[in-house]
């Protein structure tokens, strides 16, 4: 039962996915370039969320009510990626970082979201028990999922 529960929501997310590809409506460019703004405000705040945490990871002292905040912070920017990456904007000459398989390939990036999304949810849970060694622990994976997606997704981002 739990299997088939599984199964059920992969074939749902694939579905939802085609649904959502195949109802991909023609954009204006500047429909396009208020959504790079936005998708690129959503990472912009994504670092700038990030950044009072980085210290710790190289040794300045354990602060588990700054890594609870940034954690915190870096899941309304995790909420709202997947919308600000709805529309494609490959189509049309734009500048951006964003590579085309986020659209060609929406499965593949549907689950570096999730990647990303379960990333930061241990890093909020270890924060709230206050484990130094298991919050930084996450913290790296979570700084690892950032990198990870801009090696498949984004050009010339680390
Ligand atoms: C699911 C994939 C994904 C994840 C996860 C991700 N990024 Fe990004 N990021 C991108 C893509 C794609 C771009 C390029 C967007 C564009 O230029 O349109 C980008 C761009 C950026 C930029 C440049 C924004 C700008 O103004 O041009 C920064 C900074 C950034 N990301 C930081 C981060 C940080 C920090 C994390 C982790 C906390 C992170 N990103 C996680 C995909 C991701």
């Amino acid at each position: 039962m739990k299997l088939f529960t599984k199964v059920a929501s992969i074939l749902g997310l694939i579905g939802a996915l085609a649904i959502a590809s195949a109802q991909t409506a023609p954009v204006s460019e500047q429909q396009a370039a208020e959504a790079i703004k936005f998708r690129q405000a959503d990472m912009d705040m994504q670092a700038y969320s990030l950044a009072p945490v980085l210290p710790m990871l190289d040794g300045a002292r354990f602060d588990a009510a700054v890594m609870l905040k940034a954690s915190s912070r870096l899941a309304v920017m995790m909420e709202m990626l997947r919308d600000v990456f709805e529309t494609n904007t490959s189509v049309l000459p734009l500048k951006t970082n964003a590579r085309n398989q986020i659209w060609s390939d929406p499965l593949a990036f549907e689950l570096q979201i999730r990647d990303m999304q379960a990333a930061v949810a241990n890093m909020a849970s270890a924060a709230t028990k206050g484990d130094q060694l298991a919050t930084l622990k996450a913290t790296r994976t979570v700084v690892n999922t950032c990198r990870t997606c801009h090696e498949r997704f984004a050009v010339g981002l680390k």
